[in-house]
């Protein structure tokens, strides 16, 4: 039996400009790499910066009709208030290039890092953040209006926020609940002034309305004993990892559909009571044992389906913004990639509109504080000859895109 996707359901893959571009010298993370002696540097990275052309021969070769990229606010915006033409110029033949090919792009506004100027005047803990943001977001949306529908403000605030500034293992390394919580409030605000600007910017030209929200990862917490301390942390991770952002932006007015980024299962299991525990617990013990990446990750299509039907009382749109896996087992790539499109399918079908699915990533790049070991990428990348080449379960995913229906199982 198939299982058929609506004509203008959007199929493609992410990347972010930092993770494959090369040579961001002017953001925190770059200043952050080179600053430890055990840090993995970026340096070229994918260098995607020369090679998008080809990279997005690579997306139309396997049938992609949308592509999510990030533009680097530090190449945009160097030094406070001086934006780079040459930049501008770069990002406007980047986005003709998928225009060329046919592929809609899905442009995010900040993927993570950040320039340099900007953290020194305190980043996203001062209340200027926010004036910053939107200085950056209006030169860039009304150069690239006329060729983006679809706009993420702010890819995983939560994430962002919890790895730089609670558990600090990404920069600025903080630990602090109270930081996180400042930061959480600044991203939040600005995303909701960032959409009415789009959205003004966009009637001021006349232009169909955008689509805009944020990307929100989700996780799919479950328990492995039903003690009530494990109900207890399940309900409020959910309600405060998952919901929390989507629901504030939502009560806002500020979301045109919801992003999600979903990649699996935490499991979890309370040691000990305390709010500590409660929040950050997980099982170790592998008795209710799932396939994982390579980062050792819980896959667990169904959590994708569960989570859209949570969202469904929204009534909003969701994009996929992001879903992939990193091994080195390329079967287990095409066997993920299906169990979601699966579950994605099966949300829609249950009343959830589902306008995209967008595979995490189009190539193999930088993970960040992991480096280049976890290997996301549809295509393979040779690190050191940076050749690419097309994984078989690229293949099988580009038969999808073009049919627009993958088989039930
Ligand atoms: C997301 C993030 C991406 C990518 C991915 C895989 O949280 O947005 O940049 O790194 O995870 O870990």
């Amino acid at each position: 039996m198939a299982m058929e996707f609506d004509k203008k359901f959007l199929l493609g893959a992410a990347t972010s400009a930092h993770q494959v571009e090369g040579n961001n010298k002017n953001n925190d993370w770059w200043a952050w790499e080179q600053a430890g002696s055990r840090r993995i540097p970026s340096l070229e990275a994918c260098r995607h910066y020369q090679l998008y052309r080809e990279d997005f021969d690579l997306a139309k070769e396997l049938n992609h009709n949308c592509h999510r990229l990030s533009i680097e606010w530090s190449r945009i915006e160097p030094e406070s208030g001086k934006f780079s033409e040459p930049e501008i110029a770069h990002y406007r033949d980047v986005l003709d290039a998928l225009k060329k090919r046919g592929i809609q792009p899905v442009v995010t506004l900040h993927h993570f890092t950040n320039p340099v100027w900007f953290m020194r005047t305190g980043g996203w803990l001062k209340p200027s953040a926010c004036e910053y943001f939107l200085r950056f977001t209006e030169r860039i949306v009304k150069e690239f209006a006329k060729d983006v529908k679809f706009w993420v403000t702010i890819n995983e605030p939560n994430v962002y926020a919890y790895y730089g500034y609670l558990l600090g293992d990404w920069p600025p390394q903080e630990k602090s609940l109270l930081k996180t919580k400042i930061v959480l409030d600044h991203l939040a605000l600005s995303h909701i002034r960032a959409y009415r600007l789009i959205h003004d910017i966009y009637k001021q030209n006349n232009l169909a309305s955008p689509m805009v929200s944020i990307s929100a990862n989700l996780q799919a917490f479950e328990y492995c004993r039903p003690t009530l301390a494990n109900k207890l942390a399940v309900y409020l991770r959910n309600k405060f990892y998952n919901l929390h952002s989507i629901e504030r932006l939502f009560c806002r007015d500020s979301l045109d559909y919801i992003g999600v980024n979903y990649y699996g299962r935490a499991l979890v299991d309370v040691k000990k009571f305390g709010l500590r525990h409660l929040l950050s617990d997980n099982c170790n013990e592998n008795h209710l044992p799932l396939k994982k990446n390579s980062l050792g990750w819980d896959i667990y299509p169904l959590g994708l389906y569960k989570l859209l039907m949570q969202l469904k009382k929204y009534k909003l749109p969701v994009l996929i913004t992001e879903n992939g896996i990193c091994t080195d087992n390329d079967a287990l790539r095409w066997e993920y990639i299906q169990g979601h499109l699966r579950q994605a399918h099966r949300a829609i079908e249950d009343g959830v509109e589902v306008l995209g699915y967008i595979y995490w990533s189009l190539l193999d790049n930088f993970e960040w504080d992991k480096g280049f070991w976890p290997r996301f990428g549809l295509v393979e990348i040779d690190y050191k000859t940076l050749e690419r080449k097309i994984r078989p379960s690229a293949f099988e995913y580009a038969k999808i895109c073009k049919e627009n229906y993958l088989e039930a199982e």
